[in-house]
């Protein structure tokens, strides 16, 4: 198969008045978002903001009004097979009802993306989501964040190459680490920083706003089905926009009063070379 692409010069997932009506209700109203490759955008915001549906309809998942480019192309005049080898998209939840070994799921990213790619790219996938020796296991009994990190070794696997002829491959992942622990929380989110260091695009929903200001370039931070606040985790995430955004005091970067244990976890990539 030969990849016709219409790729234009615009690096970017762009989304321009995206409005979204599930059932009677308006979910999303007129949003506009732009995530640029070589950066980590993140998506963030209450439960029920929109996150979700904002990401569904940019991956063309919900009927929407509004436009979506991606590299610089209507999504619209792209056929499903030229998308899913410039995107590969992690749902929030992902349920498989066949018994399926680890190593048939990530292969299913093989055969989603360039039919190019090289099969020895599930294992590596396996390997970079620390799911090393677990290709021959059956998925279903898999714990909750191993079968997460399953699904992202497919992802991954689909858009294996960060830049293929030039242009940027997006990794577009709803809630990551969400069941994921403190450890598996920063390969995940390494990977995620890896992938944009050499050339890719990733958008994340993410609820941890600590893990968001440590490893996000951009944030979009969604209220009501719209966005509350755009920026870099300095500007996006003060006192006043998050107490009124999430409607409880979330005091920035202040330490807590009382003698009560509190997490400060440091990025790796943020600490110098030595102290890694
Ligand atoms: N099929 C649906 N019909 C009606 N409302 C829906 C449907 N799916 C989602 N919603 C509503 O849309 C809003 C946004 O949902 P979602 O995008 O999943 O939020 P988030 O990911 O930010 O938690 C929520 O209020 C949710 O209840
Ligand atoms: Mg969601």
């Amino acid at each position: 198969m030969t990849m016709t692409t219409h790729i234009g010069p615009t690096a970017q997932l762009e989304a321009k008045g995206i409005s979204v009506k599930l059932g009677r209700s308006q979910v999303l109203h007129a949003v506009d978002f732009t995530a640029t490759s070589g950066k980590v955008t993140a998506i963030v915001g209450p439960n029920g903001s929109g996150k979700t549906t904002l990401l569904r309809a940019m991956t063309g998942e919900v009927p929407h009004g509004g436009q979506v480019r991606l590299n610089g192309v209507d999504v619209a005049n792209l056929k499903p097979w030229e998308l899913a080898a410039i995107r590969a998209v992690q749902p929030q939840n992902s349920s498989i009802a066949f018994p399926f070994t680890v190593l048939e799921i990530v292969r299913l990213g093989l055969s989603a993306g360039l039919s190019a790619a090289d099969s020895s790219v599930p294992l590596q996938a396996l390997g970079t989501v620390g799911l090393s020796g677990f290709a021959g296991r059956m998925y279903q009994d898999l714990s909750g964040g191993e079968q997460q990190r399953v699904q992202l070794a497919r992802v991954i696997t689909q858009v294996w190459e960060p830049v293929v002829d030039g242009a940027p491959r997006w990794l577009i992942l709803d809630e990551p680490v969400a069941s994921l622990d403190i450890g598996h929380q920063f390969t995940v989110m390494d990977l995620a920083r890896s992938y944009a260091a050499r050339g890719g695009g990733v958008v994340a929903v993410m609820h941890d706003l600590n893990l968001t200001a440590m490893f996000a370039d951009h944030m979009v931070l969604m209220e009501a089905g719209q966005v509350a606040a755009t920026g870099s985790p300095a500007e996006v995430l003060t006192d006043a926009t998050l107490a009124r955004t999430y409607g409880c005091p979330i005091p920035v970067n202040t330490t807590p009063p009382i003698e009560i244990p509190f997490l400060l976890p440091q990025a790796r990539a943020a600490l110098p070379a030595q102290a890694r």
